[in-house]
């Protein structure tokens, strides 16, 4: 297996480019966040804490989704271990993972690390990225064992309408199939935050964290969850044995981040990515550019009329780096995403460079 293709556009960027490119929003972290951060250091001492995390962490997470605490909260580094842990702990060899096209690219590589096979259904550029109920049906075999969604997608922005989502939990029920829902952008709605799947009648895991909403993505700090703690069971096993447990310091700085005062800290950030929104939008409505209508930040996906790799290669020529929707499956052929989670002196710049750049191809 390679790098993903995300880090490998990364570390070929030349020097200063602007970055549009990789999923993470480039604020600055809630400063008190980070003075607790550095209370804890000064007076506690920092050693291994439960498998599955502290006991007040795993508590506040059962508490952000208002439902009872059981064994059934699992603190993760990231909500990427959350998403290996969870495919590892299920998938035997030639199993098939049933996942959207387009989405974020771990998934197909995870599923292939494990042996299992992943299995694509279309979401449907033609119409607005609605799932394609006959794709779906149709990738059904006695083999298929999970499927997992993103729900805000990276790379759409957008949740499932009401229709796609009652026709997935359907779907999951009737053929005894584990739902995986990654709500990692959930708190970083443009409108109105989506209902978490976490109360659906279905076999469902749940996996979130903090990378996003509280930029604290070098903190490493995720969890999963699920109303059926059979389900988290066996995943904490494997967690145990993937890394001991999430560090503490993080979980510590979590337990800040999940309570009420720091909750209502992030709508600064929630404010900032309103912001860059409108701006983003303005500026494609000026240059009569087309795009795939988001619901929650930081992904804008925009339609191009040329090849996305190429497009994304000049841009990446004259300092700006953005991802080709290629990346993210074959629906996202033609589409290119852009991260506007940056300050707005950058984010103003990039935009420059992305008119003169589109500008000078289709001259
Ligand atoms: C959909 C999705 N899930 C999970 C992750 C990883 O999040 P974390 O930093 O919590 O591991 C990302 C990061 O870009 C993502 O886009």
């Amino acid at each position: 297996m390679e790098k993903s293709e995300i880090r490998q556009i990364f570390d070929n960027a030349p020097k200063d480019s602007i970055n549009f490119g990789l999923g993470e929003l480039q604020f600055d972290t809630p400063k008190t966040l980070l003075k607790h951060a550095s209370d804890i250091i000064s007076n506690e001492t920092i050693r291994y804490t439960p498998n599955a995390g502290m006991l007040e962490l795993r508590r506040s997470v059962a508490n952000y989704y208002a439902i009872p605490f059981k064994n059934n909260v699992c603190i993760t580094v990231g909500a990427q271990e959350a998403i290996f842990a969870s495919l590892f702990s299920f998938i035997e060899s030639g199993d098939e993972v049933l996942i959207p096209d387009p989405s974020f690219i771990a998934y197909n590589s995870i599923v292939r690390m494990l042996d299992g096979i992943p299995v694509s259904f279309d979401l449907d550029p033609r119409k607005n990225f609605k799932l394609d109920k006959n794709s779906l049906a149709k990738k059904l075999t006695p083999k298929t064992k999970m499927l997992i969604l993103n729900d805000p997608s990276n790379p759409l922005g957008t949740n499932l309408d009401k229709e796609d989502r009652a026709e997935i939990i359907e779907f999951c029920t009737k053929n005894k199939i584990i739902l995986i829902v990654d709500e990692i952008y959930r708190e970083l709605y443009l409108k109105r935050r989506s209902r978490s799947y976490i109360k659906e009648k279905c076999n469902v895991i749940v996996i979130s964290g903090l990378s996003k909403s509280h930029c604290l993505s070098g903190w490493r700090i995720g969890w999963l969850t699920s109303q059926n703690e059979d389900l988290i069971k066996p995943i904490i096993t494997a967690h145990q044995y993937i890394c001991t447990c999430a560090p503490y310091l993080s979980q510590k700085v979590a337990l800040k981040a999940l309570s009420k005062d720091e909750f209502t800290d992030i709508s600064d950030i929630r404010k900032k990515i309103v912001h860059n929104f409108k701006i983003v939008k303005g500026f494609m409505q000026d240059l009569n550019l087309k795009f795939h209508r988001p619901s929650s930040a930081p992904y804008l996906f925009l339609k191009t009329e040329i090849d996305d790799r190429g497009l994304a290669k000049k841009l990446l020529d004259n300092g700006l780096i953005t991802m080709p929707g290629s990346i993210f499956g074959k629906n996202g052929k033609k589409w290119l995403r852009i991260n506007y989670g940056v300050d707005e002196k950058t984010l103003k710049k990039g935009l420059n460079i992305l008119s003169d750049t589109i500008k000078s191809l289709t001259r």
